[in-house]
């Protein structure tokens, strides 16, 4: 037979969850540093809206001078970073934390930066070392979480390949402009 004695029984599993209700999600059992997991989480947040900021100056930058096809790669990306942010703060809510959308400080608590770029190949190039960012910062996120938090880690693997493609849909903009 299996040895399952690292299990909790199920008679201190069924106290426990009785046990400090108000907390809802976060039971006994949650092995996160739930300060720190909510402070890189608002950090990923900040990150996060600045992307959406960032591409939308360059959705708009780019349809004024017609350059649609670029445009709407810019203008999916938006969308989807505002998915993310809004999954983020989700979790920090779920995680009892509060989501920091305070617009003074959010540059400097945000990873990628705001550059808006003089012409359409530097917004690409801006957008794709941003993404780069978020991906180092999120694979360092999802090392620390390790199995302390697995939501979070999985939230937070969805977002980094959604990064991933993000940066390959740049650099195939770039190739195909030549740049
Ligand atoms: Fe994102
Ligand atoms: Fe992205």
């Amino acid at each position: 037979m299996a040895d399952k004695s690292f299990l909790t029984d199920i008679k201190t599993l069924r106290e426990r969850a009785r046990k400090h209700i108000e907390q809802g999600a976060i039971t006994e059992g949650y092995k996160g540093d739930r300060e720190t997991v909510v402070k890189i989480l608002n950090e990923a947040l900040a990150t996060e809206i600045v992307c959406v900021l960032r591409y939308k100056r360059h959705y708009f930058m780019a349809s004024g001078i017609n350059a649609e096809s670029v445009a709407q790669e810019f203008l999916q990306h938006a969308n989807e970073e505002q998915q993310h942010a809004d999954q983020i703060a989700a979790r920090i809510v779920q995680l009892k934390g509060e989501p920091n959308f305070n617009p003074d400080g959010l540059t400097t608590r945000s990873h990628a930066e705001y550059v808006e770029g003089e012409n359409l190949v530097d917004m690409i190039k801006e957008d794709l070392v941003a993404e780069r960012i978020a991906i180092d910062s999120y694979r360092e996120m999802i090392s620390y979480l390790g199995n302390d938090d697995p939501t979070t880690r999985r939230m937070m693997e969805g977002i980094l390949a959604m990064e991933e493609e993000h940066a390959d849909d740049l650099v195939s903009l770039l190739e195909e402009m030549g740049a």
